[in-house]
């Protein structure tokens, strides 16, 4: 635990675990998530303020459902249970949980006691969001009902003297219209928590850390350019200034002026020590025929690494290895294993085993909108903190099949031209991700008198808060349309621009 105050989420494999985490922290109070089957003695041990349990897909009474440890109901630890852990609470302390023939799901009216201990300063009726097919039935002894909606009797109970706490609705979610009034009473009023969180201070005391384990041993980081690698080694150049080399491996596949920009901001606004390495051929001639998306970012990964060792060689002893990494890449998960779709590799992952004493990760406790501010706080330009997000095998899996430099010019000029006409037109904050694919289509087209037989760009932008799901984001047709004149008559070799209208799922956001 890195805070003098800290709330656990206990993870049941709900949907809305990291969601609960970020509002409690939007809430000015640290929380780490651990899986449900913490132990009642190792919570002790950490000294938590207060417990969550978060939702889950499981009714309490199937055959493998999450229980977790009993006894941490015993701890006299405040705990609130969230939908699925209200009716494990329920279920646990001897109430009744009865199945509904009917879900309520969505956004629902709720009656409120005004008396409830973490209903005060709110509306006596007001909506929540609602999502389940179980309910409670009958409270445990010792508890009473704080709220209720039409298809379920006790949409809140509390037991205000052991202080265990449960609520059938969702607070975390936004459509709960005061969810964020709820979790502060319980913080605040139950937990007793003071609000310690906060970036500012996160950044300085870091810093200060990180300066007193390096000292003045040397230290490395790969930079991408993305905010993750960017804020982590920043802090750590305040921390040991030169004592800090970054490498950028420039694989020739990100998008247009990517690598001149990343330079330009790290070696001149940062005076970073940073050595560039131009290495797109060497990639390029690894990639070469090789059509299987996977197996590209297998390569792409693999040889980045060769890449980065062979640098680090050059700079002699190097103790430590800084990485961007960030919170939701560390988190114990309460759910089973979910099926790999991709591989996801991301080239800053590079191996823990190779030399260095110690390894740096400034961002572990952090998630991206917090990564974010602090990256504001320590003066990083508002476009590259702001970066919709980027995959570590970069344009390469947005050439469908196989890669050519001709490939690679075409889907940047193409790419460049969408991601100009969003930004003037204001768009960019409220499309999450937004990108050109090289489609490997050629189709026939006619321009001027002559037929053509050229490359489908298509265009690709979504909207979503988690990247797990998305939606396809309704650009209006007049900028799709001016999108499109300027494709075709400033990149050559394409005659043909679709969107791609589909969500996540069924597709994934992007084409490989
Ligand atoms: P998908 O395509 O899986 O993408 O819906 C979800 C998010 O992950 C990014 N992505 C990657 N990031 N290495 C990365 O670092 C990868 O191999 C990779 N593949 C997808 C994608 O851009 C989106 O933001």
């Amino acid at each position: 635990m890195i805070q003098n105050e800290a709330v656990l989420i206990l993870d049941f494999g709900g949907q809305y675990s990291q969601l609960i985490a970020r509002r409690v922290r939007d809430l000015n109070v640290y929380c780490e998530i651990k899986s449900y089957k913490t132990t009642a003695q190792q919570i002790s041990a950490t000294g938590y303020k207060g417990i969550i349990l978060s939702g889950g897909p499981n009714s309490v009474y199937a055959e493998n459902a999450p229980v977790g440890d009993k006894m941490a109901f015993e701890l006299g630890i405040p705990v609130l249970g969230i939908c699925y852990g209200a009716q494990l609470m329920a279920y646990s302390l001897g109430g009744v949980v009865s199945s509904s023939e009917v879900r309520e799901y969505g956004k629902t009216p709720v009656e409120f006691d005004a008396s409830g201990t973490l209903f005060q300063n709110i509306q006596e009726e007001s909506v929540c969001w609602m999502s389940h097919t179980d309910h409670i039935s009958e409270v445990p002894a010792g508890f009473r009902i704080t709220a209720s909606s039409d298809a379920c009797p006790v949409a809140a109970m509390e037991n205000d003297e052991k202080r265990l706490y449960a609520m059938q609705f969702h607070p975390e979610v936004e459509h709960t219209v005061y969810g964020k009034e709820i979790l502060r009473n319980f913080l605040y009023n139950v937990c007793g928590c003071k609000g310690d969180w906060i970036m500012s201070s996160f950044a300085a005391t870091t810093i200060q850390n990180i300066k007193d384990t390096i000292g003045d041993k040397k230290v490395i980081c790969a930079l991408s350019g993305g905010v993750d690698s960017s804020v982590a080694a920043l802090m750590v150049h305040k921390a040991v200034g030169k004592n800090l080399t970054c490498i950028f491996v420039d694989h020739g596949m990100l998008r247009k002026n990517e690598g001149d920009d990343v330079e330009r901001v790290f070696r001149k606004q940062f005076d970073m020590n940073l050595i560039r390495v131009n290495a797109q051929e060497r990639f390029l001639s690894k990639l070469a025929g090789v059509v299987e998306p996977e197996h590209k970012r297998k390569i792409i990964g693999e040889e980045f690494i060769r890449v980065f060792e062979e640098e680090a060689k050059k700079i002699g002893q190097v103790d430590y290895l800084c990485q961007g990494t960030i919170y939701p890449d560390v988190v114990e998960s309460g759910a089973g294993d979910a099926a790999v779709i991709k591989s996801h590799h991301n080239v800053g992952g590079l191996p823990k085993d190779v030399g260095f004493t110690g390894l740096i990760e400034p961002l572990r406790d952090l998630f991206k909108d917090e990564v974010r501010r602090v990256g504001l706080e320590l003066g990083i330009p508002g476009p590259l903190v702001w970066r919709q997000p980027f995959p570590g095998p970069g344009l390469a899996i947005r050439i469908m099949r196989d890669i050519t430099p001709e490939k690679l010019e075409i889907l940047k000029d193409a790419d460049a031209i969408f991601r100009e006409e969003i930004v003037d037109a204001g768009l960019d904050k409220s499309i999450n991700q937004y990108f050109a694919v090289l489609t490997n289509i050629k189709s026939v087209g006619v321009m001027g008198d002559g037929r053509t037989y050229d490359n489908t760009i298509a265009l690709r932008g979504v909207t979503t808060s988690d990247f797990m799901t998305a939606d396809w984001a309704r650009i209006p047709y007049d900028l799709l349309e001016k999108i499109s004149n300027r494709i075709i008559n400033e990149v050559k070799c394409v005659n043909r621009i679709v969107y791609d209208i589909t969500s996540k799922p069924p597709a994934t956001i992007e084409w490989e």
